[in-house]
């Protein structure tokens, strides 16, 4: 069977809705600040001429290999070799910067606030460390060859055209090849069907500019992995609510030997190399009853497992990269760039608000557990975060209408 298409309808490069179209290896998020004190105008310009540079670089052209002398030609690159997606973050809004008259939607909000943002999700050892500015480019291609590139691209056209941008943050990232997080476990075994996916990440008008767009949540996640291999293999399961090989839901829990042992769905075929039919079916795990099991990590992220478009669903498109900071004396400093996009910033408030879903615990288990029950691990610390608006596609580049009145 042919992976399937899905339509993307105006929404912006970037969003893998497809499976017939993977996201690529690389991944680097930029962000961007415009300089106080600029007017909408010339903001609007120095983002015109970034999205110009990476339209052209896209197409193959580099602005420094073009032709200057007669009988040269310009020197291409190979085009194609990566996406781009410009978002915007809740400080364009602010009203005191004069950039735009358009209405900041409601949960479009700073995450560097005083009081920590998400119940259970603490900032890192030194407290917020970026991730959120005016603007964010989320740079996705084949390797980290051809998302660097663009970055210094994007840095040349600024320092050239001495535009009133300044480069704040980059975080890089990387797929494995294996599908697998950290963490051992595949991820992205449940990111919804995809004849659901445009219906949880579309914007459907509030806003109104952002009619066709979308939302996007950037979610640095540092995770302690000397503390995660402490656990057995079962508990790990218990937590994340799948057998760690084939990734198939757990059903439920048997105990043995004093420790509860996982439980998982008779007849699950390996995932995520089973047929697409099958794999539907165990890809939604319905409620089991099993206290344990509904604790885990997948039933908290996804308490109802309905349609995308039920409100209370509070269903997310996750399209997340892992990282590697730095590896040295005392171990690895590596974790998640959690990248989600949904209709509306609210579904992620709500999931890692609530105290039934995430909000509850840092990452899976119960605070209240029986005997032989595994502790609810902290495993998940925020090295930086951003939220942003990513309106759909316009000409010259997204959001163009915003800037000025
Ligand atoms: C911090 C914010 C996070 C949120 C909001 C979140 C949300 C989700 C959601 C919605 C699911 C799908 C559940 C389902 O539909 O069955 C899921 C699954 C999963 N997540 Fe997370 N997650 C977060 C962080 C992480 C991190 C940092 C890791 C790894 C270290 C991780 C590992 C997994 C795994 C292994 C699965 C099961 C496999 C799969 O269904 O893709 N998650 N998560």
């Amino acid at each position: 069977m042919s992976p399937t298409f899905v339509d993307t309808g105006e929404l912006q490069d970037g969003i893998y809705l497809s499976p017939a179209i993977p996201p690529p290896n690389g991944f680097l998020m930029l962000t961007i600040q415009i300089e106080d004190g600029t007017d909408a105008a010339a903001a609007r310009t120095g983002v015109e001429r970034i999205w110009g540079v990476l339209t052209d670089l896209h197409a193959g052209m580099v602005r420094d290999l073009r032709a200057t002398k007669e009988g040269e030609e310009d020197q291409p690159i190979r085009p194609g070799t990566f996406d781009f997606l410009l978002g915007y973050g809740a400080s364009f809004f602010d009203p005191a910067k004069s950039l735009t008259e358009a209405e900041r939607p409601a949960q479009l909000t700073p995450l560097a606030r005083p009081r920590e943002p998400f119940a259970n999700l603490p900032w890192a050892a030194g407290g917020h460390r970026g991730g959120e500015s005016d603007l964010c480019l989320q740079l996705t291609g084949r390797d980290s060859q051809a998302t660097s590139r663009a970055a210094v691209e994007v840095w040349k056209v600024i320092v050239d055209d001495e535009l009133p941008l300044v480069i704040t943050g980059s975080f890089e990232g990387f797929a494995r090849d294996d599908g697998r997080s950290w963490i051992g476990f595949h991820d992205g075994v449940s990111n919804i069907r995809p004849s659901q996916r445009l219906a949880a990440v579309e914007c459907q008008g509030d806003p109104g500019w952002n009619r066709g767009g979308t939302y996007l949540a950037f979610l640095r996640c540092a995770v302690d992995l000397g503390r995660w291999r402490s656990l057995s293999r079962s508990a790990q399961e218990l937590v994340v609510g799948r057998d760690k090989l084939t990734g198939c839901a757990l059903e439920g829990t048997a105990e043995a030997d004093g420790e509860l042992a996982p439980r998982a769905y008779a007849g699950c075929p390996a995932a995520p190399d089973a047929p697409p039919q099958d794999r539907d079916k165990f890809r939604d795990p319905p409620e089991t009853g099993d206290p344990v099991v509904e604790a885990s990590h997948i039933h908290r992220a996804n308490q109802n497992r309905v349609e995308p478009t039920s409100h209370a669903g509070h269903r997310i498109f996750r399209q997340g990269y892992e990282y590697l900071a730095e590896i040295g004396p005392g171990g690895p400093d590596l974790g998640l760039n959690f990248v989600s996009f949904q209709r509306d910033l609210e579904h992620l408030w709500q999931i890692l608000g609530l105290p039934s879903w995430l909000g509850g615990v840092n990452f899976g288990g119960r605070p209240d557990r029986g005997p032989g029950e595994p502790e609810p691990i902290e495993l998940l610390s925020l090295e930086a975060a951003g939220f942003y608006a990513v309106p759909p596609r316009e000409q010259p580049f997204p959001g163009a209408g915003l800037f000025g009145s």
